[in-house]
């Protein structure tokens, strides 16, 4: 626990440098005052000595994997189109802010994988749901910073890639029960580290409370042509015009389902990154976050 909490020091010691030199104040004054009024209670009537005292502060105040996380949220909630270079760019923030980052369509991918494999339809509600109690799906971070899917002890980070994977996690994401069930495994993630988390409904189910949200989106045609050389640089070439047809009917899908359907939360920030440039867009995500964070 100590050499965990050493580590866990050390990386908030980073992210505190980092905000001091960009000017982000290391907590907004509410939520200050929320952590004062918050040790406060805790401490009571006990009487510390000045260094214990200190120590309890900056655990109280620093450490999310303790307690912090009802005291104050660093979470950046992003959600946007498929193949909006949002991943790659989200990825990139998270790593210049010390966040970690989450992309939980990979979740609904990985549990999309599990249907194609079983042999169930991804639009059959009682045959997905009922795969559900038996799914071993984990999520861990690899030696290369990278979040890795793992499926009954498998990784399968490649394999939930492929372009007829994207089109069974859509539909079993549209399942009510399957939301339910992954539910906690994110806000687990959530609890347990600072994040910048990737998902329709984090704003509003996973984590409400989120400080910045952020609608992260392109033309499709934008879109298209980034996946396009995605997957051509991976060596599964699809023709731009298949690509594109696949993001409009996904789009549509997405937009246009009764569960937890995709549209921007009416606190989140739109960044349109059509037209941009992967290092502009990312440029464009990291001012926002840092000017919301500033304010
Ligand atoms: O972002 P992506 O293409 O990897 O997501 C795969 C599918 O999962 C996509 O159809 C949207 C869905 N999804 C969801 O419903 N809720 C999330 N939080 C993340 C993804």
């Amino acid at each position: 626990i100590i050499k965990q909490l050493v580590d866990r020091m050390e990386c908030i010691q980073e992210i505190i440098a980092y905000k001091k030199q960009n000017g982000i104040p290391i907590l907004q004054p509410e939520q200050e005052k929320k952590q004062e009024d918050n040790l406060k209670q805790k401490l009571g009537d006990n009487v510390f000595e000045e260094e214990i005292l200190n120590i309890f502060k900056y655990i109280v105040k620093n450490s999310r994997k303790i307690q912090a996380k009802a005291l104050f949220n660093y979470n950046i909630f992003l959600i946007g189109f498929m193949g909006a270079g949002k991943s790659t760019i989200a990825r990139r923030a998270a790593a210049e802010l010390g966040f970690v980052y989450v992309d939980t369509g990979a979740i609904y991918r990985t549990l999309g994988l599990l249907a194609c494999r079983q042999g169930v339809a991804p639009d059959d509600a009682a045959a997905v749901t009922a795969l559900l109690p038996d799914a071993d799906i984990r999520l861990r971070y690899g030696s290369d910073g990278l979040q890795h899917m793992y499926l009954g002890g498998e990784d399968v980070t490649e394999s939930i890639r492929r372009p007829e994977i994207s089109k069974y996690a859509s539909s079993v994401s549209a399942i009510p029960a399957v939301r339910a069930f992954l539910l906690n495994m994110q806000r687990d993630l959530a609890r347990t580290h600072d994040v910048i988390m990737d998902g329709r409904d984090i704003g509003t189910v996973v984590l409400p409370a989120a400080d910045v949200k952020i609608f992260l989106t392109a033309s499709a045609e934008d879109r298209a042509r980034r996946r396009h050389a995605e997957l051509a640089a991976k060596g599964l070439p699809d023709c731009y015009e298949t690509v594109l047809a696949d993001i409009i009917e996904r789009d549509r899908k997405d937009t246009t389902r009764a569960a937890a359907p995709l549209r921007q939360a009416e606190d989140a920030i739109a960044v349109d990154t059509t037209g941009l440039s992967l290092q502009e867009s990312f440029d464009a995500l990291l001012e926002t976050i840092r000017r919301k964070l500033g304010q």
